[in-house]
């Protein structure tokens, strides 16, 4: 997909700006035109002459060559290039190209690239989980820009967690995906929830349900996998999911939930709420273990958390798809239609627990879709991932057209 495709790569002054030579390898090898422009600290990390040696051209970094007085033109380069990557992209650079200060020749470029522009962090994991490099990442999303999430591992401090630069392979497949025609989840924004929320009694209990996360995982693998960029708001689960367009956001309890899908409702096309939410935490949490040995046994006081799916219908805006699931164990399609309504859905999945293979835990699901328009399709027993790839069939043929 990338043959014949000019491609900037805006390198930052990172450790891992030495991945960048792999990637300009691999780009030349799947056939693509490559520009790089380095900021001037990025010369410290990696030599321009190995990168021009690669790319089969001068490495660009200043805005005019000195002895020969030539002058590059951000502009032309940004009119030039059908992508531009900005791998590894620094939380200085992050930060001055969510905030227009043009500096230097990567982010005047930036500024003027027409072409999509896809942002790969790495930085330590503190400064990727300061609220300002998450502020000016949302930001950057939000002007359309793409991030490739970077993952989790040993950091150039020795500490582990997440800030290291995506793999250049997984760079590499996220542009490919790109510019693959065939995928029809290209450049959508889908933010699902998965798993079940955990809701405290005291520091070592809490309320919870079955749910695995397993029907919304397999969403999220299906949507990247057509090319999405996928916001995962997951639940206490034990599974794993590693794919660079999925950027996982953990949470555990329905607040914690209801905040993180408000967060980033905004700039989505699609939210599917797969989570099993608790509907009700407890007023009286305590903040010391309850002690068996102490007293009577303790009356917990519920109340309700918020209807997560219920505020996104309330917010939802023109052209915002919004799908929501049912688990019932009676009056199946009586409840599946009243929370279509109450929650101003497009479509509801409703699965039931009466029927076998269907449900919690599970690696099958049985699923019968409701329709806003009074549209009812039952499938059969599948895989998860099977019926997740129904329900983006069904988005694609009826609610994704333009
Ligand atoms: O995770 P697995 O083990 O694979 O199991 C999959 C599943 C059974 C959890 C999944 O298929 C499923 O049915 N998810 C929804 C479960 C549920 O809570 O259904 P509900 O009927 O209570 O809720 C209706 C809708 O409102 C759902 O979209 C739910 O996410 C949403 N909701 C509910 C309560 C709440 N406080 N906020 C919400 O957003």
């Amino acid at each position: 997909m990338l043959a014949g495709k000019n491609i900037i790569l805006g390198i930052t002054g990172g450790i891992a700006a030495y991945k960048a030579a792999s990637l300009v390898r691999l780009l030349v090898k799947a056939g693509a035109e490559v520009q790089v422009i380095m900021t001037p600290n990025a010369k410290e990390f990696i030599a321009p002459l190995t990168l021009s040696t690669l790319s089969g051209k001068p490495v660009i970094s200043e805005f005019f060559t000195a002895n020969t007085g030539q002058w590059n033109s951000h502009v032309d380069l940004g009119l030039w290039a059908d992508a531009m990557i900005v791998a590894p992209a620094t939380a200085s650079t992050i930060a001055k190209m969510a905030n227009g200060v043009a500096d230097n020749m990567l982010v005047t470029t930036y500024l003027s690239a027409k072409a999509p522009v896809f942002v790969a962090p790495a930085m330590d994991l503190d400064m990727f989980k300061h609220p300002t490099t998450k502020r000016n990442l949302d930001l950057l999303r939000s002007y359309g820009n793409h991030i490739i999430e970077p993952a989790a591992g040993e950091l150039a401090s020795h500490l582990i967690g997440k800030g290291r630069m995506e793999e250049p392979e997984n760079i590499v497949k996220v542009l490919d995906a790109y510019f693959d025609q065939s995928l029809d989840m290209k450049g959508r924004r889908v933010l699902i929830t998965a798993g079940p929320t955990y809701e405290k009694i005291d520091p070592v209990r809490f309320i919870g349900n079955f749910s695995s996360g397993k029907q919304g995982f397999a969403l999220a693998l299906e949507c990247a996998e057509r090319g999405a960029q996928v916001t995962l708001v997951a639940g206490p689960v034990s599974l794993a999911i590693e794919h660079p367009g999925v950027n996982r956001i953990d949470v555990t309890s329905a607040d914690e939930m209801h905040r993180a899908v408000l967060d980033n409702i905004e700039s989505q096309d699609v939210a599917i709420m797969c989570a099993a939410v608790a509907d009700y935490k407890v007023e009286n949490e305590l903040d010391h273990k309850i002690k068996r040995e102490k007293g009577d046994a303790p009356t917990l006081v519920l109340v309700k958390n918020p209807d997560i799916a219920k505020a996104v219908g309330a917010v939802k805006k023109p052209g915002q798809v919004l799908v929501g699931f049912a688990l019932e164990t009676d009056n199946e399609d009586v409840y599946a239609h009243e929370k279509l309504a109450k929650k101003n859905l497009d479509f509801i999945v409703l699965n039931s627990l009466k029927d076998k293979g269907a449900g919690f835990q599970v690696d099958t699901n049985k699923v019968k879709i409701i329709e806003s328009d009074g549209s009812e399709t039952i499938f059969p027993c599948k895989d998860k991932r099977m019926v997740a790839k129904d329900i983006v069939d069904l988005l694609n043929a009826k609610y994704l057209k333009s």
